[in-house]
């Protein structure tokens, strides 16, 4: 039934697709027309003429009802005011293992950071030395044993690898492997060898400026549990400040220099990536930041004063240096602090109870494993990742607080269970003697504020 109601859809599309296309070649539906058929956005110009092989493109998709909206949505890019046609980006070597013959072009589905790379070679060599490059390549991780083993393969792919980016596989004739496809993950391994999907942020086909420095943007992945970023700012003065003047934010200037083209808030992209008066766009969004929050123990990057004096730069056209030195300290004091008192004890422990063989070697099948996972990769990663970008609540309630109860009340007691005597040179630490018992002053002073406050 449904294969009957697909070849005669197929049948209807392709006669409506094969009529315009002679159609076109008649000058019926004008090729001329096409793009600049009074409807595109070009700004004041003349009709943009795009290369013969887009035009049939453009012609047959538009009219022959194949996504048409492909094609409205080109219509207002940049790429169509500058003539960069469909043909331009989606054309492909016959030896590419991706490619296939469409109507008399070989093209290939996927358009990949190698191909924008034919015009865009800065942007895609500085992405290509990321972090965002890399982020497919997760194979060996804790993470991918949870996703592929313990919850499952189809929660992987439908999950994990729409952030990070699947291995996208071809399955012959220029079709992808519907299991690997369609992905924007980051760091998206492509037939052609590249690595990464500019279109994780710049969505097609309006390829829009705009949309790439929205905060969402970035939220698509940098939220959740493990990583709240989008939250965070959502929650600081900058994502306040950035809601209460959108309008006035220049969104969608051609050029966005901060403290030119806009100063009323910072965005994801001002901090990470965007020009301001003194540092030039980047698309490797490491180069301003000095710490890797994402392990158990948080580490300082190499050259990291040289990234945080870049960072400093952009904060520093809204900011006096010493407020933001006052910022830095506050969120190294926070970075040292979840360090010490807390990340390398719960290392140790769990370096020990494996050393005595208390855990065995499969991960997250025991308690234990779950409740360390959640203290590092969870709690332990919003309490520093609420620091990092003035989220008072996520360092707090979401953070430490979090940490503290499943620290001293699940992850110690547990270990205490597996192997009596493992904690107790941890937990005599200055750190943790409060354990102990408070002095009787302190327990008298905590009485007199519920007296006072509430009469209880
Ligand atoms: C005569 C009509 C026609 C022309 C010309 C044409 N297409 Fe298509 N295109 C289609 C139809 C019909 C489909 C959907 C069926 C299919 O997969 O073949 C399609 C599908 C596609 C796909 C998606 C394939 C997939 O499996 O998801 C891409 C990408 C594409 N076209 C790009 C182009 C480009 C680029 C050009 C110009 C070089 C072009 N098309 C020219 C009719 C056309
Ligand atoms: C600036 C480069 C660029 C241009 C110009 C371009 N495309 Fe694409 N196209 C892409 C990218 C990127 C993807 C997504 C695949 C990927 O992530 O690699 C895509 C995907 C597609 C798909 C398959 C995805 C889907 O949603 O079904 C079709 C069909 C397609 N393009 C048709 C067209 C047509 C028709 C035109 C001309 C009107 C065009 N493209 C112009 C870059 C481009
Ligand atoms: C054939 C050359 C060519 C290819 C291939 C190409 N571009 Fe472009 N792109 C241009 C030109 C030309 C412009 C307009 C001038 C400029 O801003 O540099 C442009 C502009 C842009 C802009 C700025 C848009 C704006 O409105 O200011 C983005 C973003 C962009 N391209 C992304 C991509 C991505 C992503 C790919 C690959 C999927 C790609 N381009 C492939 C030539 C190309
Ligand atoms: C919503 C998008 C999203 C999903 C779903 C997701 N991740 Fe991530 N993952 C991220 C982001 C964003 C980061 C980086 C966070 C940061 O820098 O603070 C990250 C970080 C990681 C890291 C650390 C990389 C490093 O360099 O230290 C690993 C490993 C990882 N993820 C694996 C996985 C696996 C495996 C899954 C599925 C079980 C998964 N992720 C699901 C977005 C996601
Ligand atoms: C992490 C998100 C992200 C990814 C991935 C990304 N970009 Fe961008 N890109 C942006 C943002 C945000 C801007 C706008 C920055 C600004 O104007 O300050 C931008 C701007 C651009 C521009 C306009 C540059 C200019 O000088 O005006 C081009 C061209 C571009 N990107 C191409 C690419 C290509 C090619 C890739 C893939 C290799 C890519 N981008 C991947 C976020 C991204
Ligand atoms: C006001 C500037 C600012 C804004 C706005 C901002 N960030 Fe950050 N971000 C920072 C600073 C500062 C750090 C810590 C830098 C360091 O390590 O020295 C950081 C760190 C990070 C990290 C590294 C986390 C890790 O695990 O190591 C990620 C990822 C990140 N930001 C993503 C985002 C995203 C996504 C947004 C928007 C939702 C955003 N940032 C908004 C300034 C900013
Ligand atoms: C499609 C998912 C996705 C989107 C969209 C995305 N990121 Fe990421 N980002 C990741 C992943 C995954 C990682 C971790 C990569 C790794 O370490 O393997 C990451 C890492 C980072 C880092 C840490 C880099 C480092 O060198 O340690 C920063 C900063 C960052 N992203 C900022 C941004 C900003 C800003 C945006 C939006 C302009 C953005 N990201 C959009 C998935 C994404
Ligand atoms: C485009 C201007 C701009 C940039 C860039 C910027 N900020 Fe801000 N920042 C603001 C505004 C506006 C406020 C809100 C001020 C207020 O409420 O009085 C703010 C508030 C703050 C606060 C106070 C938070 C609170 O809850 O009271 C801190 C701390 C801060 N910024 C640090 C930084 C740091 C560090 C950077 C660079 C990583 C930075 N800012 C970049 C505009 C900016």
């Amino acid at each position: 039934m449904i294969g009957l109601m697909r070849g005669t859809l197929w049948k209807r599309l392709r006669s409506v697709t094969i009529l315009c296309a002679i159609m076109a070649t008649m000058g019926v539906v004008g090729s001329e027309g096409a793009v600049g058929d009074g409807k595109d956005e070009t700004k004041g110009a003349s009709p943009p003429r795009v290369s013969e092989e887009s035009q049939k493109c453009i012609d047959c998709h538009r009219d022959g009802e194949v996504a048409p909206v492909i094609v409205s949505q080109w219509q207002q890019s940049a790429h169509a005011r500058n003539n960069v046609g469909c043909y331009e980006c989606h054309k492909a070597a016959k030896s590419d293992s991706d490619a296939f013959d469409h109507y008399g072009a070989t093209i290939s589905i996927i358009v990949s950071p190698k191909d924008c790379g034919a015009c865009h070679a800065k942007v895609v060599a500085e992405f290509d030395g990321s972090h965002h490059a890399k982020g497919g390549q997760i194979l060996g991780s804790l993470d991918n044993v949870l996703g592929e083993v313990v919850e499952g393969v189809p929660a992987a792919n439908a999950g994990c690898k729409q952030c990070h980016g699947s291995e996208v596989k071809v399955i012959g004739n220029g079709k992808l492997d519907p299991t690997t496809w369609p992905n924007t993950g980051i760091g998206r391994l492509n037939p052609d060898g590249s690595k990464g999907s500019c279109s994780a942020c710049h969505s097609r086909h309006a390829f829009s400026p705009m949309l790439a420095r929205q905060p969402e943007n970035c939220g698509k992945c940098h939220l959740g549990p493990d990583h709240p970023q989008y939250e965070i700012y959502n929650e600081s003065k900058h994502g306040i400040a950035f809601r209460a003047f959108i309008h006035k934010m220049n969104l969608s200037s051609d050029s966005w220099v901060l403290g030119v083209d806009y100063d009323a808030a910072p965005t994801c992209a001002t901090c990470h990536m965007s020009a301001t008066k003194g540092l030039p766009l980047t698309h490797d969004i490491g180069t301003r930041i000095s710490w890797n929050l994402r392990p158990e123990v948080s580490i300082k990057l190499a050259d990291w004063e040289g990234r945080r004096d870049k960072m400093e730069t952009v904060c520093q056209n809204c900011h006096t240096s010493e407020y933001v030195d006052g910022f830095y300290k506050q969120f190294d004091d926070v970075i040292e602090l979840y360090n010490e008192k807390f990340a390398k004890p719960a290392q140790a422990v769990m370096k020990k109870l494996r050393e005595a063989g208390k855990i065995n070697p499969t991960p997250f099948d025991e308690e234990i494993e779950w409740t360390y996972f959640f203290l590092w990769h969870h709690e332990g990663r919003r309490a520093r990742h609420g620091a990092s970008m003035m989220g008072p609540d996520y360092t707090q309630w979401h953070g430490f607080y979090e940490v503290a109860h499943r620290f001293y009340i699940e992850f110690m007691p547990q270990a205490e269970h597996l192997l009596p005597g493992v904690t107790a040179e941890y937990m005599n630490s200055d750190f943790h003697k409060w354990t102990q018992g408070l002095s009787p002053e302190e327990r008298e002073r905590i009485r007199k504020f519920y007296q006072e406050r509430y009469g209880q």
